[in-house]
């Protein structure tokens, strides 16, 4: 891809989320200057070495940095993954409260740097940050927003495309609600091509089945738990994912992906940041109004909500 002249995106923290956003930005010329930011200043200023260091097989990206927020001056979008990461076994949503206060700290001053930029929440839990993010900036919904299940619509559309034996860029199905526990996939609209999920005929193998479809979810659901289980975080895909969803808002393609948002009377859902199909712009995201849902997938977004409320409301109180 060819960055945009000009383009800009910082990315906060330097950890393996932050390191390999970055890395996945530089590969895919997401941006033209690609800028890593992090207190740790031995980590930040070792990590944008390493990547400088292989620049001349990336194109025309840049990359700088450092552990002043200055490095964030006058970008175009800024990718925030600072703050704790799940250990073993740990829920996203146990990452709350720290995380919660390293954001506080933290918006306050990359807006004064980079006040005209779309910010993109990767910092666990997404949602739920988002939600505070949203509330302490007053940015438009739209201009502050979550990686939400991009990710997870990856892992799903990766476990499709295996099963049914076709590229992944044919499986057309997403993961909505919350990145994480209580996210679902949306079967109803689920089709290889334009044949319904259910009715795809792989050679030599029998239909997809309905348990089948529940596993294959479960097994998306849990699937960080896993990967930490094995190397103690994830951080190739996350990095790729945010890189797509740079490129979108960079090259203002109005694709539409899986962002998490604070929805705003959205199917009676209202005050609460989760994922839905949302075009992705220069403007930032923005949720599809005529999504449909089954009955079954009203209900299951509905709790999705409810769960994520119930946790914004315990860190409010
Ligand atoms: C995961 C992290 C990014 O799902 O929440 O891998």
């Amino acid at each position: 891809m060819t960055a945009i002249e000009n383009s800009k995106l910082t990315v906060v923290g330097a950890g393996s989320v932050g390191s390999s956003v970055a890395y996945a930005a530089l590969i895919r010329g997401s941006a033209r200057h690609v800028a890593l930011y992090d207190i740790a200043t031995a980590k930040v200023d070792a990590e944008v070495l390493d990547l400088a260091h292989g620049t001349q097989f990336t194109g025309s990206s840049d990359i700088i940095g450092g552990s002043d927020v200055s490095v964030a001056e006058g970008s175009h979008v800024v990718v925030i993954t600072a703050g704790a990461k799940q250990n073993p076994g740990q829920s996203r949503i146990e990452l709350a409260g720290v995380n919660a206060g390293i954001l506080k700290t933290m918006m306050p001053q990359l807006l004064e740097v980079a006040p005209n930029a779309i910010y993109v929440i990767v910092t666990n839990p997404c949602d739920v940050l988002t939600v505070l993010a949203q509330e302490a900036t007053g940015l438009p919904p739209e201009r502050i927003f979550a990686s939400g299940t991009v990710l997870d619509t990856s892992r799903l559309r990766w476990q499709l495309a295996r099963r049914a034996g076709v590229s992944s860029s044919s499986v057309h199905a997403y993961i909505v609600g919350e990145h994480g526990d209580t996210e679902f996939p949306l079967w109803s609209a689920a089709t290889i091509g334009t044949v319904p999920i259910l009715d795809w005929e792989t050679p030599g193998q029998p239909p997809m089945t309905t348990e089948e479809l529940d596993d294959i979810a479960v097994n998306v659901r849990d699937a960080a738990y896993k990967v930490i289980q094995g190397k103690g975080a994830t951080n190739y895909a996350i990095g790729l994912s945010s890189a797509r969803i740079v490129e979108a808002i960079l090259h203002d393609e109005h694709a539409v992906l899986p962002v998490s948002t604070v929805l705003r009377d959205y199917h009676g859902i209202d005050g609460v940041a989760l994922s839905v199909p949302s075009i992705v712009s220069a403007s930032g995201a923005v949720p599809v109004p005529a999504t449909s849902f089954s009955g079954k997938e009203f209900d299951q977004l509905r709790h999705s909500a409810d769960h994520l409320r119930q946790v914004v409301d315990t860190l409010r109180s």
